[in-house]
């Protein structure tokens, strides 16, 4: 179920008076104490989304890996696997720990962030379109989710018959999303087709303990037919242990978007692999990335400069190095002066780097901004710091946890030794 959301800011933030604040902390004060731009997070929204999802798999179908009642590791599991990819932060990763959640990690360099927050092999799953053998080694004895014919036999070659296994399958369903995160459809780079889905499953039973199968249909998704299409495919395969039934669970990124409910999204891909998977009694696994983490970030930027041609531009000190999700996939964002939200004076925010293309939001109406304002952007809390770079040598931004009006540097600001810290 898809509904129409009304506000873009966290939970956890205030618009009171027309002045923005997050987890009880001034979004102007902050951009004072630690600079800008900065990622700003209400950790409260954090962890309210890992509760929804854990208790949405709980209602739907079992008692949560790590809860309560799935203790002895015997019944029934439901497991909610954070996808990384999406905030490859420690804090937000120890955080995600203490809720109960596991991890997804798409490289070894995600596995390692894993790891240095606590996450042991048996709450990681490992995915990877192209993993290097130093991948898959670092990976034994998580569960390593085989992509290819390639990577079968490369993994056979290092581990044992005591590895879990799961195979990712591509169970060719179209999405309605951007072309660059559609993955279930049958011309894809990723996973095993349909078609050698099963001698695929059978080397794998050969070689590893295989659990069971895991598909991902793509990112951005509010429609719930792929997924119910994609678990009537995997129902063709076989009968498995357990099954992984991917994330991809669309947010609004702006007022007037679609959101996806996220109780009703889990309740109808748990009864689907119910009905038609007989999982009842079986492990389910979903990976949601943005949908834990994109509501639940806003970044702060100064404002340099605001100069009238055509349009009227207003231009801050960060743009496509923090945030390149405009210039990628076209995505709109919603932006207000922290500290006079709303406003009529119709722009386009601008960011510093130098290409035309570097523009965060296309007509906004913010009220008479002016240089020294500190303009705020929501729902970038996924994927923004991920896909952070240095063009330009611009440093990439602090992450910034806010709760209880109190704020603390969890990922510190980019120096410009930084920049050539790595020369020899
Ligand atoms: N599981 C797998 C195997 C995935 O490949 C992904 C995302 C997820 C889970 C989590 O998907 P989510 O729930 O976050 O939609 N850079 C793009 C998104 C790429 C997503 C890649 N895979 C963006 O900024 O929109």
């Amino acid at each position: 179920m898809a509904a129409a959301t009304t506000t873009v800011y966290p939970e956890a933030a205030s618009t009171e008076g027309g002045r923005l604040s997050v987890g009880g902390c001034d979004a102007v004060e902050l951009a004072r104490e630690f600079g800008t731009p900065a990622y700003v997070y209400a950790e409260d929204d954090l962890r309210a989304r890992a509760r929804e999802l854990v208790g949405a798999m709980e209602r739907h179908h079992a008692p949560a890996r790590g809860r309560a009642g799935a203790a002895d590791g015997s019944g029934p599991r439901s497991t909610v696997a954070f996808a990384s990819k999406a905030f490859p932060c420690t804090a937000a990763l120890r955080l995600f720990r203490e809720e109960g959640l596991a991890v997804d990690v798409a490289s070894a360099g995600e596995l390692h962030l894993a790891r240095r927050a606590g996450y042991g092999p048996g709450e990681t799953i490992v995915h990877g379109n192209a993993k290097a053998a130093s991948e898959l080694r670092a990976a034994l004895g998580c569960t390593i989710v085989v992509d290819n014919a390639d990577e079968l036999e490369r993994l056979s070659r290092i581990a044992g018959g005591e590895q879990r296994v799961l195979l990712r399958i591509t169970p060719g369903v179209s999405t309605d999303t951007h072309a660059a995160v559609a993955t279930g459809q049958a011309d894809s780079k990723f996973g095993f087709s349909m078609a050698d889905a099963p001698h695929a499953i059978e080397r794998a039973t050969a070689a590893f303990d295989l659990r069971g199968l895991h598909f991902h249909v793509g990112s951005q998704i509010f429609d719930e037919q792929p997924y119910r299409q994609a678990v009537a495919a995997l129902a063709t395969l076989g009968d498995f242990p357990e099954y992984d039934l991917g994330g991809g669970f669309g947010v609004a990124y702006t007022a007037g978007e679609r959101s996806v409910d996220l109780d009703a999204r889990v309740g109808a891909m748990v009864s689907a692999a119910h009905d038609l998977l007989d999982a009842e009694a079986k492990p389910l696994t979903i990976e949601p990335g943005r949908a834990l983490v994109a509501a639940a970030g806003v970044t702060l930027y100064t404002v340099e400069s605001v100069k009238r041609n055509v349009s009227t531009w207003v231009a801050v000190d960060g743009g496509m190095s923090d945030n390149l999700r405009p210039l990628l996939y076209g995505s709109p964002y919603h932006a207000d002066v922290a500290d006079r939200l709303g406003g009529e004076t119709v722009c386009h925010l601008a960011g510093k780097h130098c290409e035309s293309g570097d523009v965060i939001a296309r007509d906004v109406s913010l009220d008479d901004p002016r240089p020294g304002d500190v303009v705020a952007t929501p729902v970038t809390g996924a994927y923004g710091h991920a896909m952070a770079n240095n063009y330009n040598g611009v440093p990439r931004p602090p992450v910034i946890f806010c709760t209880g009006g109190s704020a603390r540097v969890v990922v510190r600001r980019e120096t410009v030794e930084d920049l050539h810290a790595r020369d020899v």
